[in-house]
């Protein structure tokens, strides 16, 4: 007899109400991922397609799949300051609420430090953030971030601003966003994910994932949520390379990069695109200082190659700034 595409007697499944297939898949490191599917049940309007579960003292927990349209609204666009001036100039008034923002850069140029500096800022104004760390270890982040002077401190100690470290190998891509949706639920207006290649990484073998993000970056657009997601490109200075293309999930670009300057390294920002208004085409220096937090200078005229992701700055050194030049 033909047991039909899940292997089961089409006569049980037509005599059973509901049928409901669980599995246990094991990816080749990590922990086991369990997901069900309802594939009927009869007189329900039920969910459709796959859901990530867990078994926990006290029984399952099940993770509905994210539907982004569910959650529709239309919210005022409302650009929300980095409490730095240039930045918000270049960034054209700020970062807008209900916007998903991609940061690109290769290791060290800063990016995890921009996205702290949104956290503090917005907890500084009342509006809590969570911030997702793949790559490094919460205390690093925090540490570096005290080095800086970003007094992050009394906003983890208020919970205006939460680190949350995930171990990549033990979470699903489901129990990720009902994460992230239990911290926008209580109120969390800033989400940031540092990085996506950890994301991407800690989860292989799942081919959907980009789906999932596009669900849950609708998602966090619907509910007015400052969404960062923050991509390393591989290359310490060469070329820049993306390991994905996800600039179409989001609505600005953000590039970080170095260059080279009188036999000096240094850092610089532009902002690619942002598709809800208008904002500044120029690059301008980017500078982490200790104690002094993010620096950002005039615009730097005197760039080539910004394209090709080497930029060189062909101006004089004296337009860039030095450790000195005034505060921040
Ligand atoms: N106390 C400090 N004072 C000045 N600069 C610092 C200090 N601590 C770290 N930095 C600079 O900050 C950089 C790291 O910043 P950050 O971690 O935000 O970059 P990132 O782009 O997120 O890096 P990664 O790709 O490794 O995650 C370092 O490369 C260093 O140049
Ligand atoms: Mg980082």
């Amino acid at each position: 007899m033909d047991k039909g595409t899940i292997g089961i007697d089409p006569h049980v499944l037509s005599l059973s109400h509901g049928v409901i297939e669980m599995e246990q898949l094991s990816p080749d490191y990590g922990k086991s991922r369990r997901r069900l599917r309802v594939l009927k049940l009869r007189g329900v309007k039920f969910r459709e397609g796959y859901h990530d579960y867990t078994i926990e003292t006290g029984g399952l927990r099940v993770f509905p799949r994210l539907v982004a349209a569910e959650h529709y609204s239309t919210l005022a666009r409302e650009p929300v300051p980095s409490g730095i001036k240039e930045l918000d100039d270049l960034f054209g008034g700020g970062l807008d609420r209900g916007t998903t923002t991609l940061i690109l850069g290769t290791a060290g140029t800063g990016k995890s430090t921009l996205a702290l500096q949104y956290a503090r800022q917005m907890a500084s104004k009342g509006d809590r953030g969570i911030l997702f760390a793949f790559d490094e270890t919460r205390s690093i982040m925090l540490a570096r971030a005290k080095a800086l002077g970003l007094d992050l401190e009394k906003h983890i100690e208020s919970g205006a601003v939460t680190v949350q470290q995930v171990d990549p190998a033990e979470i699903s891509p489901g129990e990720f966003a009902a994460r992230i949706r239990e911290a926008v639920k209580g109120g969390c207006k800033l989400v940031v994910i540092d990085t996506l290649n950890g994301y991407l990484n800690a989860m292989p073998g799942e081919k959907y994932l980009i789906n999932q993000l596009h669900e849950l970056v609708g998602y966090l657009n619907y509910k007015g949520v400052v969404t960062i997601l923050i991509l390393a490109q591989h290359g310490l200075v060469a070329a820049a390379e993306s390991p994905v293309d996800l600039s179409y999930l989001s609505d600005t670009v953000v590039s970080l990069r170095f260059f080279e300057a009188a036999g000096e390294v240094k850092q610089s920002i532009a902002m690619i695109k942002k598709r809800s208004g208008p904002h500044e085409k120029t690059i301008r220096e980017f500078k982490l200082e200790p104690g002094q937090g993010i620096r950002v200078g005039q615009p730097l005229k005197e760039f080539q190659g910004v394209l090709t992701g080497v930029p060189v700055f062909r101006g004089r050194s004296g337009k860039t700034m030095s450790a000195s030049d005034g505060k921040k």
